[in-house]
């Protein structure tokens, strides 16, 4: 990217506070940015006890299921890159839902074959099998060093004493009024009296705690079997779902090998499937490396991005499902030659078309639910997870006496192949819905690894996840500081629907006539969106920057490891 853009896209459209501390001798200066200020210092709590980044991992993934409702939880799920900073393993920690057993292709459609709306949505029939506490269980056990007890206390304390709800609580649970209503366990909790609580009114979650307390005492068992599986079955059953006792007995995570690429100097280590955003981030990457950018004037520049952005999402809609069920041809899709021919049909200074790109399924709304962290601790161990219960507040339906919000993340399943889910993005037979699947997802958490610099980023808002990373990627590579990163306005091009959309402030008018008369169709949103959480550690100054998203009420903070 060539100065003007990042000077474009880098004036302050909103003021960022972060935190810049040397750190001491050898060791790192820890660093956490998560979307939330009371899970940032949960983490640092941790930390400050003793533990890793891990187990500050655990703390901070609890804290928010507590005080993020709307964005992740135990009833949801989400993947976890970890590295270990003693031997340089690295791991994708797959935490993703899966479809229950009695799950069908079909279950969406009604009797012409068409999608019943809201059904993949709303209520009981929408949710996967959560994958978050198994998650959880197993970071702690295998990379933590603090027993659950303490990783789980300053969430199971919040829960039990609550949470201030702010403004974005507050405007999550307007838009989702209707389906919090429709669950009586849900209204109690999050509506309390049947009304939107004022701001700063406590939110507390007593069912939530004891479920927490259960699992910090049984471990997985403690969410999976017994009490907790019994209500949890009762209440999906009761609410018109498919959960079964085999459902929850069943449900393991999968650790992953990361999806790796190289973007000039920069080493990126990104998610696996069943996300879709490493091989669509490495994709996109790919076909750009070979431009230079910086010699093209900004309406050029995005005109390259977009162009490779649409290529990619068209692969993500052609071929990218849960791997455990579906061939999908990654190694191709990775390789710096595929992404060579892709870039032979870039015109220079022409959009083109998404319809007039190699066929793919016929036929063909965002922001601040699900949600990022990223860690870095004294010794160099490293956490970047995407969480999610995937519409804010999920489906909308509290399994009675257990505290826990369902996701719908099955709305990530392509309910029929060829018809737009809830972000508008299409999908094809791979991303079917079958028994025991994981739906396809976009999150995308990463790190990044130059000469200079090791960045830990990722950030939630759906199908435009993965080029809000590739902006940050791009930005990483030309020394941004992780501010920066996150304050950077946005654009997003996703193959269908065939148009650049642009957050307020993005581009200039200038830009914006220079690309219509390319071709491109641009769609000027009214909000912003996105919510990133950056770390970054610079090798040579020895210094951690940490940032989280001024769009959001989250926190970034560095500090002294005791
Ligand atoms: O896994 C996915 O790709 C989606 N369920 C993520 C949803 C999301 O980021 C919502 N955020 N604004």
């Amino acid at each position: 990217m060539s100065m003007a853009i990042i000077k474009r896209l880098l004036v302050g459209a909103f003021l960022v506070c972060t935190a810049v501390v040397a750190a001491a001798g050898e060791r790192m200066t820890p660093g956490i940015a998560t979307a939330h200020p009371l899970a940032t210092a949960a983490g640092m709590e941790i930390l400050d006890q003793g533990g890793n980044a891990f187990d500050a991992a655990v703390a901070v993934s609890a804290v928010l299921a507590v005080v993020e409702p709307y964005s992740s939880g135990l009833g949801g799920g989400g993947f976890w890159l970890l590295h270990r900073a003693s031997d340089g393993f690295q791991t994708m920690v797959d935490g993703r839902e899966k479809a229950p057993l009695a799950a069908t292709a079909d279950m969406y459609l009604d009797e012409n074959g068409e999608v019943i709306p809201g059904l993949s949505i709303d209520g009981a029939l929408a949710a996967g099998i959560p994958g978050e506490p198994a998650a959880l269980v197993h970071i702690a056990k295998h990379y933590g060093k603090l027993p659950l007890k303490a990783t789980l206390a300053p969430a199971i304390h919040l829960a039990e004493t609550g949470f201030p709800a702010d403004d974005i609580y507050l405007k999550m649970a307007g838009f989702r009024e209707q389906a919090i209503k429709a669950s009586a366990a849900a209204s109690e909790i999050f509506l309390p009296g049947g009304k939107m609580p004022r701001l700063g009114a406590l939110i507390t979650q007593p069912d939530l705690a004891q479920t927490l307390r259960l699992i910090a005492e049984k471990g997985r068992a403690g969410f999976y079997e017994g009490e907790t599986a019994r209500k949890l079955i009762a209440a999906v059953t009761q609410a018109g779902g498919i959960w079964q006792d085999k459902d929850l007995r069943e449900y393991a995570i999968v650790e992953r090998q990361p999806v790796r690429g190289t973007y000039r100097g920069t080493r990126i280590t990104t998610a696996a499937l069943p996300s879709s955003g490493g091989i669509v981030l490495v994709e996109i990457l790919n076909q750009l490396e070979a431009y230079d950018l910086s010699a093209m004037n900004e309406a050029g520049q995005l005109h390259h991005i977009v162009e490779a952005m649409r290529r990619a999402y068209r692969d993500r809609a052609e071929y990218l499902g849960d791997s455990d069920f579906v061939e999908v041809p990654q190694t191709m899709l990775l390789d710096k030659r595929y992404a060579a021919g892709l870039r032979q049909s870039i015109h220079p200074d022409k959009a083109t078309p998404s319809a007039m790109l190699a066929p793919t399924v016929r036929e063909t709304s965002q922001g601040r639910h699900t949600t990022h962290f990223s860690i870095i601790d004294s010794e160099g161990n490293r956490v970047a997870a995407t969480l999610s219960i995937n519409y804010p507040f999920g489906s909308g339906f509290v399994a009675a006496g257990t505290g826990v919000l369902l996701n719908d993340e099955m709305d990530d399943f392509a309910a029929r192949p060829g018809t737009p889910n809830v972000y508008g993005l299409v999908s094809a037979r791979a991303n079917a819905i079958e028994p025991g699947k994981r739906m396809l997802s976009s999150m995308t958490p990463t790190f990044l690894e130059n000469k200079q610099r090791i960045g830990i980023i990722g950030t939630p808002g759906g199908s435009r996840i993965i080029t809000m990373v590739l902006l940050a990627t791009l930005a990483f590579d030309q020394d941004a500081s992780a501010a920066e990163i996150v304050a950077m306005p946005r654009f997003h091009h996703q193959y269908l629907p065939d148009a650049i959309q642009l957050e307020p402030g993005s581009i200039d008018a200038t830009t914006k006539k220079e690309l219509e008369a390319m071709g491109h169709k641009l769609q000027q949103m009214e909000n912003s969106y996105g919510n990133m959480q950056v770390v970054i550690f610079d090798r040579s100054s020895q210094k951690t920057d940490a940032a989280s998203d001024p769009r959001g009420i989250g926190k970034a903070v560095v500090g002294a490891e005791k």
